[in-house]
């Protein structure tokens, strides 16, 4: 039997009945904040994406030619997508642009539970307005999703790339590519206080003939993790260094005060200088949110502002802002959550109470009961047909297995009496009623609806 791909997966009504849910929850959450959804196609240019990355990124990918010798890709992200979408179809709306996205991204990758090959993204990207409020706007929106998701446990980590690489810029490190080393000393310098290099950082130092009691500040700096009152060790260290610049930090902290007064508190915010994610990327403010539940696949969400338009002819609206919420990996976390509280589903919005009707025709031509499940369904009943001709009992435990509220038989009787019952399936109560719409209506509505 042909099986599905490796890194994919089906998802079965019972699945798909809680992504939905999930799914309209997030919409429901960003239109509040003002963002409109968008759509995009799912497989690009591979230009698109190699021209930010490098072609190194072509192992990441999903990429073909086409019939016409087109280099293509399956898109392993939106973000660079909507930055293309904007060049070409929204260069002259008004500013800023509050886009939402959601939909498949496809990476070759190891393929385990919470990494898959195929995998979902809800995302939003704030266009045309830069600053701590417009950061702040996009944090808080990502905040706002996890707590209306009923997302129990889970910590934010935000920092600002430009806080170390200022630093890093006023000590007098460049940010040109060194020829020997392969990569700007910034960034080499950003590698190493990231994975608390020592040696290797002083051996940079010595290299640039920087001053060596300002390495010790830095690591200082890298090391600093915790709630708000980071910023202030954060600000004596850095102003114990000539030349190094303020700005980063201070933007951190106004972004993180409008954070305070747009989303409730959350169960864990770390500021944290070292965030750094992908440095060819993000180029201020960046955020990660992390599930501790689920491990090494536990980061549910990434996002900040990067500088990508430029790449499109529009300089002037960089930086943008956004994020990416892992939609198969919350969903992860709020199963596991569920289980944990001893819960048998996940309900992440409201279920629906509407009554489920089984029509039941017995040894009738069904033709019969057509207008009337016609006329229910266009009253807003869920109605569902029995198709198979199973006897009363069989059907009454079908009726009860695919979740009907409600049953009701049409046999021949009933046609000549133009009268039924309304079973309500789970305290077996009865209610006569006539064989039109109005009726069965009402006897939806009965004592035990
Ligand atoms: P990203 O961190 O690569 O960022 O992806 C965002 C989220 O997608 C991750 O935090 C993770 O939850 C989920 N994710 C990534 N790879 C997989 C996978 N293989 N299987 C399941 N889930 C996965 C971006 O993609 C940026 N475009 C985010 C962004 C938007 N930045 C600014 N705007």
């Amino acid at each position: 039997m042909v099986q599905r791909p490796r890194g994919t997966r089906d998802f079965t009504p019972a699945a798909m009945k809680r992504r939905m849910a999930l799914e309209r929850r997030l919409e429901d959450v960003a239109t509040r904040h003002g963002f409109a959804r968008v759509q995009t196609p799912v497989f690009e240019s591979l230009e698109l994406f190699t021209a930010k990355s490098g072609p190194g990124v072509i192992k990441q990918l999903y990429a073909f030619q086409d019939k016409g010798e087109r280099e293509l890709t399956l898109r392993p992200e939106l973000t660079a997508p909507v930055m293309r979408m904007i060049a070409e179809e929204m260069r002259n709306e008004t500013k800023p642009l509050r886009l939402s996205y959601y939909g498949q991204c496809y990476r070759y990758e190891e393929f385990k539970t919470g990494r898959y090959r195929e995998f979902f993204q809800y995302g939003v990207e704030l266009i045309g307005a830069t600053g701590p409020l417009a950061e702040a706007e996009v944090i808080a929106l990502a905040m706002n999703m996890l707590i209306e998701v009923h997302l129990l446990d889970w910590e934010i980590r935000i920092g600002h790339v430009g806080v170390l690489k200022d630093a890093l810029v006023g000590l007098g490190l460049s940010e040109e590519v060194d020829s020997v080393a392969g990569e700007p000393p910034v960034a080499s310098a950003m590698r190493l206080l990231d994975k608390g290099d020592s040696e290797g950082l002083d051996a940079l130092f010595a290299r640039y003939h920087l001053d060596p009691t300002h390495a010790a500040s830095l690591r200082a700096l890298a090391s600093l993790e915790g709630g708000m009152e980071t910023l202030s060790p954060a600000r004596e260290l850095l102003s114990g260094m000539e030349g190094v610049s303020l700005e980063a930090l201070d933007e951190l902290e106004t972004t993180l005060r409008a954070v305070q007064k747009l989303a409730p508190r959350p169960p864990k915010l770390v500021v944290d200088l070292t965030v750094a994610r992908g440095l060819d990327y993000y180029t201020g403010t960046v955020f990660e949110v992390k599930v501790p539940a689920l491990g090494g696949e536990g980061q549910v969400l990434g996002g900040g502002s990067y500088k990508l338009l430029h790449l499109f002819g529009l300089p002037d609206l960089d930086p943008c802002c956004g994020f990416g919420f892992g939609f198969d990996r919350v969903l992860l976390a709020l199963e596991a959550q569920a289980k944990e509280l001893g819960r048998s589903e996940v309900v992440v919005g409201e279920t629906d109470r509407r009554p489920l009707l089984a029509m039941i025709p017995f040894n009738v031509d069904a033709m019969a009961v057509l207008p009337l499940v016609a006329d229910l369904r266009r009253a807003g009943v869920r109605v569902e047909l029995e198709l198979r001709g199973r006897k009363i009992g069989k059907a009454l435990g079908w009726a009860d297995s695919v979740g009907c509220t409600h049953a009701m038989i049409v046999g021949p009787n009933e046609l000549d009496d133009k009268k039924a019952k309304v079973k309500h399936l789970a305290s077996g109560e009865q209610i006569e009623v006539g064989l039109y719409t109005d009726d069965v209506l009402e006897g939806l509505q009965g004592p035990s609806a």
